[in-house]
């Protein structure tokens, strides 16, 4: 009998695959036959580092689950187990710990990235608000993440974090409650975020990866310069300015890789604590509801929020400024989700918008810079002034940005994709 290859002229056992599941075809739609502009530049590496740091945590995470007890009583003592007694738990546990500070490194440069050339643009408006859902559960998982070591600052950041939702009107404590699971953090705190951690979140984190993917696929990637490169096709209808991902970005990305990899292994290796901003001092003694850390902070990647939250110091319609402070907390996340619209300069990357908005961003930049500072910093009133102004800025960058836009002086875009940069 004859073979009769298949419409990807695929035989043998991928053939037979092919038959009955589009293996090829996927392959070659998102791999093989997606053309990505060829001017990508460092600024790209963060997409697929992003998916490398995601495994690592997901593999890490699985080996410590095998050892790890999500009770009060147990958990501190089998993380100390984990470091010492299990047969490399150690390399495990840091690689976790420092990859999640490593998650949040590699996102805000990716998010950066989006900021720069505008990537998140008509028609990648969908790619961007699935990335803030990833962000949004990014920042979940690890709050539920560092609860989980039972340390005394995993005590008292969760009480900390949870009592905010206490501010809200009318439902507030009985929210608070609900979430505990018991009038204090406890037992049953610490097993339902393990719960959470373990599984619910990770399965929506890889849920809205997958959805930002299929989305970005579906339009095309963005580039340094901006330009749309479905403009200019060949003849076969294969944009010009395109390259096949697979060798050419895969080739790339591996280099990504082996920098990232040097530069995470320096720190697993030779800083994983990394002075107190990875893994803090306090939760190097277990949780005590009796003790509070002279001074609770929350992880480096919360800070610049966490100020925006402190330096809300003023009550309004006759609310507490515990609650504005969360409204505005929350207000700086969600904003940066409305990006595709307050952008409305006529071109996308910051190769060709004009000065005000290089300024613009700069100084937000530094605004974000030094809320992440000051949210280290005890709450003097000279630092919550400073963490007041800054937020201001914060603000002004997203609020004001229909404006400046508008009125800024852009260069001319080329047709084509540059190479000369
Ligand atoms: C687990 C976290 C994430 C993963 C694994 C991930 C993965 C990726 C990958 C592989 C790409 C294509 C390669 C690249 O352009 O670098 C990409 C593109 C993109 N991502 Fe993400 N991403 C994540 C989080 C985010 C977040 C938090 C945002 C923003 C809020 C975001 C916004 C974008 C945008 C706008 C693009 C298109 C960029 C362009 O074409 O210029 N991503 N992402």
């Amino acid at each position: 009998m004859a073979i009769v290859p298949n419409p990807h002229g695929t035989t043998g056992l991928l053939g037979w695959i092919d038959d009955r599941f589009p293996l090829t075809k996927i392959w070659r739609d998102h791999v093989s036959e997606y053309y990505a502009p060829k001017n990508f530049n460092f600024w790209y590496f963060f997409g697929s580092l992003a998916m490398l740091v995601l495994a690592n945590q997901l593999i890490t995470g699985i080996f410590l689950t095998m050892h790890y007890k999500p009770s009060a009583l147990e958990a501190f003592g089998s993380v100390e187990y984990i470091m010492r007694d299990v047969p490399w738990g150690w390399l495990i546990r840091y690689m976790h710990s420092t990859g999640a500070s490593a998650f949040f490194v590699v996102v805000y440069l990716h998010m950066f990235r989006g900021l720069l050339y505008g990537s998140y643009r008509k028609p990648r408006e969908l790619v961007w608000i699935f990335g803030m859902m990833i962000f949004l559960a990014l920042m979940a998982e690890a709050f539920m993440g560092y609860v989980l070591p039972w340390g005394n600052m995993s005590y008292w950041g969760a009480q900390v974090i949870i009592s905010l939702f206490g501010a809200i009107p009318g439902i507030g404590p009985d929210l608070v409650q609900w979430i505990r699971g018991d009038y204090l953090i406890s037992d049953a705190t610490l097993n339902r975020f393990f719960a959470l951690h373990v599984i619910a979140v990770p399965l929506v984190l890889v849920g809205l990866v997958v959805a930002h993917l299929m989305a970005l696929h579906e339009v095309g990637s963005n580039n340094p310069d901006g330009v749309d490169i479905k403009k200019n096709k060949d003849e076969n209808g294969i944009p010009k300015d395109g390259i096949p991902f697979h060798p050419y970005y895969t080739v790339k990305d591996i280099m990504g890789v082996v920098g990232f990899a040097i530069l995470f292994c320096s720190v697993l290796f030779f800083a994983p604590e990394m002075g107190g901003y990875f893994l803090e001092k306090p939760n190097f003694t277990p949780a005590n509801p009796l003790v509070t850390p002279p001074h609770i902070a929350p992880v480096w990647y919360f800070t610049p929020f966490y100020s925006v939250l402190r330096a809300i110091t003023y009550p309004l319609f006759g609310i507490d400024a515990k609650f504005w402070g969360v409204i505005g907390m929350g207000a700086s996340v969600v904003i940066i989700a409305f990006l595709p619209w307050l952008d409305r300069s006529p071109v996308k990357s910051i190769r060709y918008k004009g000065p005000i908005f290089k300024a613009a961003l700069a100084i937000f930049v530094v605004a974000f810079v030094v809320l992440g500072y000051m949210g280290f910093e005890p709450a003097t009133p000279v630092n919550t002034r400073i963490a007041q102004v800054a937020s201001v800025i914060y603000f002004a960058f997203f609020l004001l940005m229909p404006w400046y836009t508008k009125i800024d002086k852009t260069k001319p875009v080329p047709e084509r994709v540059t190479m000369d940069h």
